[in-house]
Order: C-alpha cells, then sequence, then structure tokens
C-alpha cells in the first residue's frame, strides 16, 4: 500500500512475494492471471513446483538473497505448468524490510526480434507433416511409373535426347529422396530409452562427419569426462547430432570452420511441462559452430518443419531432432549471432534401475 492507492494490486506485471524457503508469500493480481489461479490458492506452495524456468535459477536466487543483490534473467523460457513456455524477463529484487523474502517480476517478452528459441513440437507442424506424409505416400507410386517410363523410353533415344529422360530420373530420385525423409518423421519410433553415454554418440556423430559433409570442418570436443550417463535412444541421438552438424557444416560453406562438442553437468536445470510434470535435465550437450548465424528472416521458425534458409534445404533437419528431443523429454533451444552459433539439448539422466543393464558404464 502506497500513500496514494494500492501499488500491489494495480502492478500490471505478475509479481510474487518469495519466502526465505523459496515458497510463495504473496502473488499481486496479474500474477493471478499468469498462473491462472487465486493468490490464496498459491500462497505457501514452492515456487519452483508452479514456475518452470528452463534456466538453473534456484542457485542464482539463493546467491542474490544472500547479498541482497537484485538478479535480472533475460531471455528465458517461463511456464506455469499449463501452458507453453512464453519468453519472458525476470526481475527479482530483495524485499525491503522483510529479511530473507525476494520479489519477482515476470515481464514476457515480445516475440519480434527474439534471439533464443525453445520448442516442442507444435500442433501445427504436427498437421502439416500429417498432410505431407499422405501426400508422400499418393506421390511415390506414380512417381515410380513416370521414372520406370523414362528409362524404358531412354533405350531408344539418340544420345542428344537422353539428356532429357536422366533429367526425369534424376528430378523423380530427388522428389523420392525429400518424400522418403518425410516418411521417415512420420515413422520415427518412440525413442528405445537405455542409458547411454552421450560421449560415445557424440564421437560417432563426429566421426562420421569428418568422413563425409563435415569433411571440410575442424570438430572439437569438449567434454566433462565425469558426466554421467544419460537416458536416450542412441540411434536417435546420433541422428540429432548428425543433423546438428550437418546445418553447421552447410552453414559454414566450402571454406569450412570449427565445431565445438561441449558437454557438461548444471543439476539444477530443471524443466516443468506443460502437463504439470516435472522433469530433471541435468545432461547439457551444446553443438556450437562459428558460422554466420541463423538467416534473420527464419529465426523463429526454424523447428518448423519445411522452414528452410538453404535453396535446396526440404527444412525436415531441425523438426526431426526437435520431434525426437521431445520424445526424450528433453529441452533443445537454440542462441545465434553471426560467428556462434549455439544449439543446446538438455536430456534427462539414466535412472539407477537403467545402469546395470548397461555395459557402456564405467
Ligand atoms: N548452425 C546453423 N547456422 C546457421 N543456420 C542454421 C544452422 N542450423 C540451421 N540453420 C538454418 O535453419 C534452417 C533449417 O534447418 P533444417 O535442418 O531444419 O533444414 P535444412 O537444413 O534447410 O534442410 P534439411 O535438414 O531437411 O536438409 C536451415 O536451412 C538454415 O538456414
Ligand atoms: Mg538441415
Amino acid at each position: 500500500m502506497t500513500a496514494v492507492g494500492d501499488l500491489w494490486a494495480s502492478l500490471p506485471v505478475p509479481t510474487i512475494v518469495i519466502g526465505p524457503g523459496d515458497e510463495i508469500v504473496d502473488i499481486n493480481s496479474a500474477a493471478e492471471g499468469f498462473f491462472n489461479a487465486s493468490a490464496k490458492s498459491m500462497i505457501g506452495l514452492p515456487l519452483w513446483d508452479q514456475l518452470a524456468v528452463d534456466a538453473p535459477l534456484e542457485d542464482s536466487l539463493a546467491r542474490a538473497r544472500k547479498n541482497g543483490t537484485p538478479l535480472f534473467v533475460n531471455d528465458v523460457d517461463v511456464g506455469n505448468g499449463q501452458r507453453p513456455p512464453l519468453q519472458c524477463a525476470l526481475q527479482i529484487a530483495p524485499l525491503q524490510g522483510a529479511a530473507d523474502h525476494m520479489v519477482m517480476m515476470i515481464s514476457p517478452r515480445e516475440l519480434a526480434g527474439r534471439m533464443t528459441q525453445n520448442h516442442s513440437v507444435k500442433s501445427a507442424a504436427k498437421s502439416a507433416i500429417g498432410m505431407a506424409e499422405m501426400l508422400a505416400h499418393e506421390i511415390k507410386n506414380p512417381l515410380a511409373g513416370i521414372t520406370g517410363a523414362a528409362q524404358l523410353l531412354s533405350m531408344n533415344l539418340k544420345p542428344e535426347d537422353l539428356e532429357l529422360t536422366d533429367l526425369i530420373v534424376e528430378e523423380g530420385r530427388r522428389i523420392v529422396k525429400l518424400l522418403e525423409q518425410v516418411e521417415q518423421f512420420g515413422n520415427l519410433s518412440p525413442p528405445d530409452l537405455q542409458a547411454v553415454n552421450i560421449h560415445d554418440v557424440l564421437d560417432r556423430a563426429r566421426r562420421s562427419a569428418l568422413l563425409g559433409f563435415g569433411a571440410s570442418m575442424t570438430i572439437i570436443e569438449d567434454y566433462d569426462p565425469s558426466l554421467p550417463l544419460a537416458f536416450g535412444d542412441p540411434d536417435q541421438l546420433l541422428q540429432v547430432v548428425l543433423n546438428l552438424l550437418k546445418n553447421a557444416s552447410e552453414a559454414a560453406g566450402n571454406a569450412g570452420g570449427t565445431i565445438r562438442l561441449h558437454s557438461y553437468f548444471e543439476h539444477s536445470f530443471r524443466l516443468r511441462r506443460a502437463d504439470g510434470s516435472g522433469q530433471s535435465l541435468p545432461l547439457q550437450i551444446e553443438i556450437i559452430d562459428d558460422g554466420p548465424g541463423l538467416p534473420d528472416g527464419i529465426a523463429a521458425d526454424i523447428f518448423d518443419p519445411f522452414v528452410s534458409g538453404k535453396e535446396n534445404g526440404t527444412g525436415l533437419g531441425l523438426a526431426l531432432v526437435s520431434k525426437i528431443i521431445s520424445d526424450h523429454g528433453g529441452w533443445i533451444s537454440v542462441t545465434s549471432v553471426p560467428g556462434r552459433t549455439v544449439f543446446r539439448l538438455s536430456l534427462p539422466r539414466a535412472p539407477k534401475s537403467t545402469l546395470l543393464a548397461s555395459n557402456s558404464e564405467d
């Protein structure tokens, strides 16, 4: 309450008072809107059970509380457990006159101009894929007929006309390849989750990249040797890393460039999903390249299918990556400026019960 009115109730920004044990002490009306719940029902609940933040905040909050300093966090995805996360800026400060209490303001950011996105597969994307799958199926048979006919024709043609039938066959192949990619997307089976050594996956991807599409790249390994095993499907994760390496190599072009594979452990990284369930995703894998960065116009949509910045790109690579990671219960995010593009994967740790079955554990 101020001298002129009720500041707390009037603040248009969702604001929370956090108690010494990270419990919710009070929320203002804007925050009631954000959480879609009344202050009465929220008071006393543990903050981190109600707020999903894709950044390790708990430690920083504790530090800010201890030092009595404010804490500003830009560009984090904040969810309330009921709807997809919104990109927000968080401003946290010690509450004057109440020991160890903090206030947190949550300001959702405009989508325009954002450089960080996090994604799960959207339903619009899913229906686009469903449509494409159906088309893929329908186009493949007649296409096989067309290429077959062209090949038959070519047997009686003069050499100078062969060029034309070759073109038909060649383009036909290209379309089939595209259709197969679309079908692969639809056929993706649920991950066969097991304890996996992420470094083995990264190594396999690295070696295969260097032999093929990444021959002109330098790929540096920067691993945390104490990283525990992840819970994932090794083949699907390999495909994820290969797609990311391929994109980085393609972005670098003929001149080549450097890719850094970085792994580390971030024990406080937690995600609260739209369905309200929580998930700890402590294993972090970053694929960092020094290429030109994401093209401006499509940066916000690169995880959607058929979004490509390349002349011959199908735009399915990252859509597949994002689907696989979301099927793993993981998280993918990207930040990009010219000279530094970072794709970060956050994955769950293998539960204890799966470790005995694994032979890759050391
Ligand atoms: N590391 C990167 N650096 C710069 N741009 C990137 C990077 N990764 C992805 N992009 C951009 O994102 C777009 C979408 O990538 P995605 O892998 O989904 O499709 P694609 O590579 O165009 O086609 P496909 O993977 O199906 O062959 C790319 O076309 C490219 O413009
Ligand atoms: Mg790609």
